[in-house]
């Protein structure tokens, strides 16, 4: 409560430029705490226990995809907007680039709210990125150094059109605000609800009765990462009942109700054989 609205630290990311017009988020698009071992799990659940306790939790674990976080607007059953996460409060307008996402529905069905916001992951798949780094290794262009970098390129294009050529793809996490409708009481049927709607939903969701199952979770998906066909980070367990994420609320920009488990950046050791240099329109020389 001592925290002023317009202080320098209640930005989250970065600022949005101006070349795409501005989204203003009804409801902050907010980050997330990390964890990053076990430990920092234990004491997350601590706290929050702290806070409810008698109360008996259960969790929903996610894949922490890799991507660039959007916000899609639906009215009068058809997608309105599209756009980034931006400082959280604004976003850049990018719906005509989200547009040529194939996963991303146009419409929906009869049984939507009248207006509502959905979140989600835009991201490149590993595969998609391979190819799009062989077009531009042929063109001499410089390469995309991860998936989530390519993803963020490819839907900040001034022209759709080159959007349209990029394999992008979308998962979505969340139903960020609607209107005229009764919530469904826990994220798990929020989230088959909004499959029900078309909305491409990550099929590895699980839901877990307490803190083991969360963890099982958690190691088992940082051994089998690679086996995936885009990149996650880790993993995000929320809370799935709604009624306790609202008691839990917020502590600065970050929801007590949720928490990100993020694997260790993966590390390799390798020759360099080489150093090509471009010669860039300028004349500038680029290895
Ligand atoms: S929930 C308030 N679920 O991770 C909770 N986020 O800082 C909001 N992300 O940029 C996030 N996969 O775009 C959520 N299954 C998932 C996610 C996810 C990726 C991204 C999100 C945000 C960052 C969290």
């Amino acid at each position: 409560d001592l925290v002023s609205p317009d202080s320098p630290t209640q930005r989250v990311g970065a600022e949005p430029v101006s070349a795409f017009g501005i989204v203003v988020h009804p409801r902050p698009l907010l980050s997330l705490a990390n964890a990053f071992s076990d430990q920092e799990l234990d004491a997350w659940y601590k706290r929050i226990t702290g806070l409810i306790p008698g109360q008996d939790i259960d969790f929903v674990c996610e894949l922490k995809i890799d991507g660039l976080a959007v916000a899609l607007t639906y009215g009068d059953r058809i997608m309105v907007t599209g756009a980034t996460r931006g400082n959280g409060y604004q976003g850049e307008n990018i719906t005509q680039n989200l547009k040529t996402i194939r996963s991303i529905p146009l419409s929906v069905p009869s049984t939507a709210p009248a207006k509502f916001e959905v979140r989600g992951e835009a991201y490149l798949p590993k595969k998609g990125l391979s190819k799009l780094n062989e077009e531009r290794a042929d063109e001499g262009l410089p390469l995309f150094a991860n998936p989530r970098n390519a993803a963020a390129g490819s839907v900040r294009q001034l022209d759709p059109r080159i959007t349209a050529r990029r394999p992008l793809d979308i998962f979505i996490y969340a139903l960020g605000w609607a209107e005229g409708m009764q919530m469904p009481s826990t994220h798990w049927e929020t989230m088959q609800y909004l499959k029900s709607l078309g909305f491409k939903i990550n099929p590895n969701m699980a839901r877990c009765k307490d803190l083991d199952e969360v963890k099982d979770c958690c190691h088992g998906w940082a051994e089998r990462r690679e086996e995936l066909p885009y990149d996650i980070d880790g993993l995000v367990i929320k809370v799935n009942s709604i009624a306790l994420q609202e008691e839990l609320g917020f502590v600065g920009h970050d929801p007590r109700w949720a928490i990100a488990y993020k694997f260790p950046a993966v590390q390799g050791t390798t020759r360099l054989l080489d150093i090509g240099i471009n010669v860039g329109r300028t004349g500038s020389l680029n290895p």
